[in-house]
């Protein structure tokens, strides 16, 4: 059985199938509206979430699935103490597939390791976030028509941000890549993505900390909130949180090709009269975000659609 922990859990030629089939749900939705009849979707959400909890949710009713589950620790058998590894027991039990957000880096991991039933990994504190990850190549390849000889920006928040993590980790595998990471110095990406990562696949980068330097080169601006939940201390976060705001004046210095991306929620770091402009795509990005979820469910529970 197949679960899906970060996004090297799939290979390129496996993500190309999921991103197709997920233009093909696009374009043909009413063909799949029956593929998950009868099979259910639990999601198991410790941390807030609205986007990535609701759109698996949207992706199992659109394809004709039933979903059940919970939205907050607090909700669940979490609050009396309950272990990942006894919750997850139960939940195969009533599902057939579940996806899970834990603010504790590898509990979906160790979850898998006692369900009968595929997990999904929804995000794991700062470590990975997958489906977003799906979301942004999705989004990529439609709108930039290749995943390859591309100069990446990554923006904000690299040291907690999973789903930046993921995306690097997910991107190297494509050739002529280039990344600009964007941050402030406390929120540089960590030594341990540079290092075995970066470095390793030998891929082309550079640190800075100005975004307006780094705009017009970019094919890709990954815009990332700062992660107030995962600092230590309220003083740093205030400091940081409004270090970048993009607005429309920066976006004179951007190509005109060149496509904003953020994984949401915004909070000010970009101004809402980018919203606009043409190259801002990410809301189209959510909407992204439901057909490969879509496409992830009917590979994970090995359902073909003729
Ligand atoms: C992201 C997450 O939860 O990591 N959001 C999402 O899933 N769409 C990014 C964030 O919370 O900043």
């Amino acid at each position: 059985m197949k679960h899906l922990m970060n996004p090297l859990d799939l290979s390129v030629d496996e993500i190309n199938d999921i991103l197709d089939l997920a233009n093909d749900i696009e374009a043909n939705p009413q063909k799949y509206a029956h593929a998950c009849e009868g099979k259910t979707l639990a999601t198991l959400f410790y941390e807030p979430s609205t986007r990535t909890r609701l759109s698996h949710e949207a992706a199992m009713l659109n394809l004709g699935g039933n979903v059940m589950g919970f939205s907050s620790a607090n909700s669940s058998s979490a609050a009396k103490g309950e272990s990942v590894s006894d919750t997850i027991r139960s939940i195969s039990c009533y599902a057939d597939i579940c996806a899970m957000r834990h603010p504790k880096e590898g509990a979906p991991m160790v979850a898998c390791q006692h369900s009968s039933i595929p997990v999904i990994n929804a995000g794991d504190g700062g470590h990975q976030h997958p489906t977003q990850t799906l979301t942004d190549l999705l989004t990529i390849r439609s709108l930039k028509g290749r995943l390859d000889h591309l100069v990446i920006g990554l923006c904000g928040d690299l040291k907690f941000g999973r789903t930046v993590h993921s995306l690097i980790h997910a991107l190297v595998r494509y050739d002529d890549i280039r990344f600009i990471l964007i941050s402030p110095e406390e929120l540089r990406l960590p030594d341990y993505i540079r290092q075995d990562v970066l470095d390793n696949h030998k891929i082309p980068y550079k640190e800075v900390v100005c975004l307006e330097d780094a705009l017009p080169d970019l094919d890709i601006l990954y815009m990332t909130r700062v992660q107030r939940e995962r600092f230590f201390n309220e003083e740093e976060y205030i400091r940081m949180k409004d270090f970048y705001i993009l607005d429309a004046k920066k976006m004179e210095l951007a190509k005109d090709d060149m496509y904003i991306l953020h994984p949401l929620p915004r909070v000010n770091e970009i101004a809402v009269e980018v919203d606009d402009d043409p190259r801002a795509a990410y809301f189209r990005q959510m909407q992204y975000g439901v057909y490969v979820r879509m496409a992830l469910i009917l590979t994970l529970l090995e359902i073909k659609v003729p």
